[in-house]
């Protein structure tokens, strides 16, 4: 029997068009997308761990007022001279590194934030027919190795949809998407039969939360092009999702790092501190600092 290998994941979707009311007043003008953890808009973070597991196009889901996203990721060029002349090759090379080359990057309009569901049905002209790979930005992934990198490695063993989870304590799950866990496929993936968002802690089939990073199948978009509204009135993903389940394979896939969501106050401000302390040019600076105003 021939083994055919899944279809390259070559293209990955953010988006960046929710209004980010949690945030108010920051959030006015400046998309959530790009308030900065340590020295990073949290929007970089996910492009760059796109960048690591090899994405080939970028398509940014945006919104009005969301333009600085479309600048951050545009050439600076004035900038850029200036850096290359006074000699700063340090900072020039982290601009060009974090940058997709010239046309690899799409942005669409979600006109109406109608939900999460809505905003990646909103890509499906430049996806086009073949995997892709869905980030939610706000989830920023701190590990050793990017979680996109380990889910690649995933979907190419077994193919079919990939979701990212992780554990979290039993009381918690009532705040999440919930998986339900079937067959143990090695490796902290499973393949699942189910998924619930925000059960009764009595309820939840497992402690396993969705967290922010998928490798979905096209035939996604024909299910959301009839999805109705759900939860909140707005088009939620996970009613897609649970739809293309009796057709298609899920697994879950617990990978290595820490989610910090950046689109909660304490979960931003831990994400900062928590990077800020994995840094070894304002770790030890800082430590002190934070120790005195902990009162320890
Ligand atoms: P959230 O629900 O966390 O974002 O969506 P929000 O609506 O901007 O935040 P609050 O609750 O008002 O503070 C998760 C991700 O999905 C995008 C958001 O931009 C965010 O990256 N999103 C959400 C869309 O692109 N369109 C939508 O209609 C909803």
């Amino acid at each position: 029997m021939t083994v055919t290998s899944p279809r390259k994941i070559r293209k990955a979707v953010f988006p960046v068009a929710g209004l980010g009311t949690r945030f108010l007043p920051a959030t006015k003008v400046i998309p959530k997308e790009m308030l900065t953890v340590v020295d990073k808009p949290v929007i970089q973070y996910a492009v760059d761990e796109a960048i690591e597991a090899g994405i080939e196009h970028f398509v940014f889901v945006t919104g009005r007022g969301k333009g600085a996203i479309e600048d951050h990721f545009d050439l600076a060029y004035e900038l850029e001279a200036t850096l290359k002349a006074r000699g700063k090759t340090a900072e020039l090379k982290m601009m060009q590194d974090g940058r997709p080359a010239a046309g690899t990057a799409s942005f669409v309009r979600q006109q109406e934030p109608l939900g999460l569901g809505h905003a990646v049905w909103c890509a499906r002209d430049i996806v086009g027919d073949e995997p892709f790979a869905l980030a939610l930005p706000d989830m920023l992934i701190h590990g050793k190795r990017g979680c996109f990198a380990q889910m690649v490695d995933v979907y190419n063993r077994h193919g079919g949809n990939i979701i990212a989870v992780e554990e979290v304590p039993h009381e918690h799950v009532n705040r999440y998407g919930v998986v339900a866990l079937a067959e143990d496929m090695g490796n902290e993936t499973f393949r699942i039969t189910g998924m619930v968002e925000k059960p009764k802690v009595e309820d939840a089939p497992s402690d396993l939360i969705i967290s922010g990073r998928y490798i979905l199948q096209p035939e996604i978009f024909t299910k959301l092009s009839t999805q109705k509204p759900g939860a909140g009135g707005e088009i939620q993903l996970t009613d897609a999702m649970i739809a293309l389940m009796d057709e298609q394979k899920f697994f879950s896939y617990r990978f290595e790092g820490t989610t910090y969501d950046c689109g909660d106050k304490v979960g931003y401000l831990t994400a900062n501190v928590a990077l800020a302390l994995d840094r070894p040019d304002i770790e030890p600076k800082f430590r002190p600092l934070l120790e005195k105003l902990a009162g320890k």
